[in-house]
């Protein structure tokens, strides 16, 4: 049987990761796991981007050679994911030799097909920025990033005739609706496609940081051509083609179903089930940026709040799709509201009462008449199908309706009086709590694995010995 393929991104390695790379990689953690745990086979890829002329020059300002720049660069994603337990079965990078050698011999077979060839490239040039620009990008005749002069330039190219597929793209698209998602954003690409493509250049004499194309060593890959073909070359002999789903940033969404299909297409592969685009994370209102320094670090969170905690917040805090607001204030707040308080209480009162009423030897029973009892009924299928189609944080929500509405139980029915007057009752109550806490473990596996793991332990021993999420007092920032 196929396994189920998912990836990320693959990250450019010319600064640490950041908020933005953790998020994209913890969904397709979450995806991963959640497939896992319904026995399926799957295959979780991520990597590093590491080519380019973005990463020479930051290596060659720091002193550094490329390569050992990205030696260096690439631990720190590494160290990341072992952080969040990032399940991943494979790390690509662009630097090794089983990417490069794919990488060339697609170059060279669409070569040999015609798809791509060798024409004339001429832009704006800037030298300051070493970029082309097109008359649309210019300001005035002025870089767009830098502001200084850009001059008419042209040189020989690879092109790949993307043109040729325009066609092809949109009769995929209209096909296969769940190529494009969120659906929401189709319309965009499919316009963008309508609107006429042409031919992408491929190749670079200026970049030396690249994988050289074969047989015309003055020319090096264009990196988007070599980091897409991460996912193919990753998959070589694994029996996971195609890819089941993409997972980016909507920022390279076009990259992912426009370019990456049609380049698809002309090797006569299968294409990608899904491409699903997320949104962009501001900080405190504010675009993350290199100027403004207000780059969220993960570590930061993981240490103060454990990364489970971090894991929840960024899943349940926006729709998956859309784009949304972190602040340290809203963290908190959440982290004491919906971990310390809400899971962790109830799971210590739960416990604590089958203690205490000498019922630590029930097992768990689902009181279907009960409103806990009648949201337990169909859980898992309200559950599957929210993560299945890849809406996080509605499957959280409902995770949370059950916790909250257990915690109402144990208000309501009044336990501690139960056990004077009416112990029959009592027992029901406990067995229907007990059940809620099952479910709650394993559906919080994907998104929290330690805390389901610790739950786990706590259902098995029936005691907690320590809390979930001990409460935070204070915030500093
Ligand atoms: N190397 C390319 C991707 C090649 S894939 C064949 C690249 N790398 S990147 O390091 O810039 O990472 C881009 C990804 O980081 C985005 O797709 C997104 O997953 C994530 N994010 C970066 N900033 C982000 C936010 N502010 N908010 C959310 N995610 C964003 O592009």
């Amino acid at each position: 049987m196929k396994k189920f393929y998912i990836t990320t991104p693959i990250y450019y390695v010319n600064d640490k990761p950041h908020l933005g790379h953790s998020y994209t990689t913890i969904a397709a953690d979450i995806l991963a796991r959640y497939y896992r745990s319904k026995n399926k086979e799957v295959f979780f890829l991520t990597g590093t981007d590491e080519h380019g002329s973005k990463i020479e020059e930051a290596a060659s300002q720091k002193g550094f050679s490329s390569q050992e720049w990205v030696d260096k660069n690439v631990e720190e994603f590494k160290l990341l994911w072992k952080r969040l337990n990032i399940s991943y079965d494979d790390f690509i990078r662009t630097t090794e030799e089983r990417h490069i050698k794919k990488v060339q011999e697609v170059f060279g077979k669409l070569l040999k097909s015609g798809d791509i060839y060798k024409g004339k490239y001429s832009g704006w040039y800037c030298v300051a920025c070493e970029s082309y620009y097109t008359d649309t990008q210019i300001v005035e005749n002025k870089c767009p990033d830098c502001a200084k002069q850009v001059e008419r330039l042209e040189e020989e190219s690879y092109f790949f005739k993307l043109s040729k597929y325009q066609d092809a793209l949109l009769n995929y698209y209209e096909k296969h609706p769940e190529f494009l998602q969120p659906s929401w954003r189709a319309l965009e690409m499919i316009n963008f496609v309508k609107s006429g493509l042409k031919d992408l250049s491929v190749s670079r004499t200026k970049v030396k940081w690249g994988i050289p194309v074969p047989g015309d060593e003055a020319h090096t890959i264009y990196v988007w051509f070599d980091a897409l073909l991460n996912y193919f070359s990753a998959a070589e002999g694994k029996n996971i083609w195609p890819c089941d789903v993409h997972f980016v940033g909507k920022e390279i969404f076009k990259f992912h179903t426009v370019i990456w299909p049609a380049m698809l297409m002309s090797l006569g592969e299968e294409l990608p089930k899904t491409v699903f685009a997320h949104g962009w994370w501001t900080v405190n209102g504010e675009k993350m940026s290199k100027s403004k320094g207000n780059f969220v670090d993960p570590h930061v969170f993981i240490d103060n709040y454990g990364y489970d905690a971090y894991r929840y917040f960024v899943m349940s805090q926006i729709p998956f799709g859309q784009d949304g607001d972190f602040s340290e204030r809203s963290f908190f707040e959440k982290y004491n509201s919906n971990l310390a308080n809400n899971l962790g209480n109830l799971v210590s009162r739960t416990f604590s009462m089958l203690e205490k009423f000498s019922l630590k030897g029930i097992n768990s029973e689902i009181d279907k008449e009960s409103q806990l009892g009648k949201l337990l009924f169909d859980f898992d299928k309200r559950y599957s199908k929210f993560i299945e189609g890849i809406e996080f944080n509605k499957a959280l929500e409902i995770i949370w309706e059950v916790i909250n509405e257990a915690n109402k139980t144990i208000d309501s029915e009044k336990p501690w009086n139960l056990y004077k007057t009416d112990k029959n009752r009592l027992e029901k109550v406990l067995k229907n709590l007990l059940f809620s806490i099952e479910i709650i473990s394993k559906s919080v596996l994907c998104f929290m694995p330690e805390t389901s793991e610790k739950l786990e332990k706590i259902i098995a021993e029936r005691k907690v010995t320590e809390p979930l999420f001990p409460r935070k007092d204070n915030v500093d920032r």
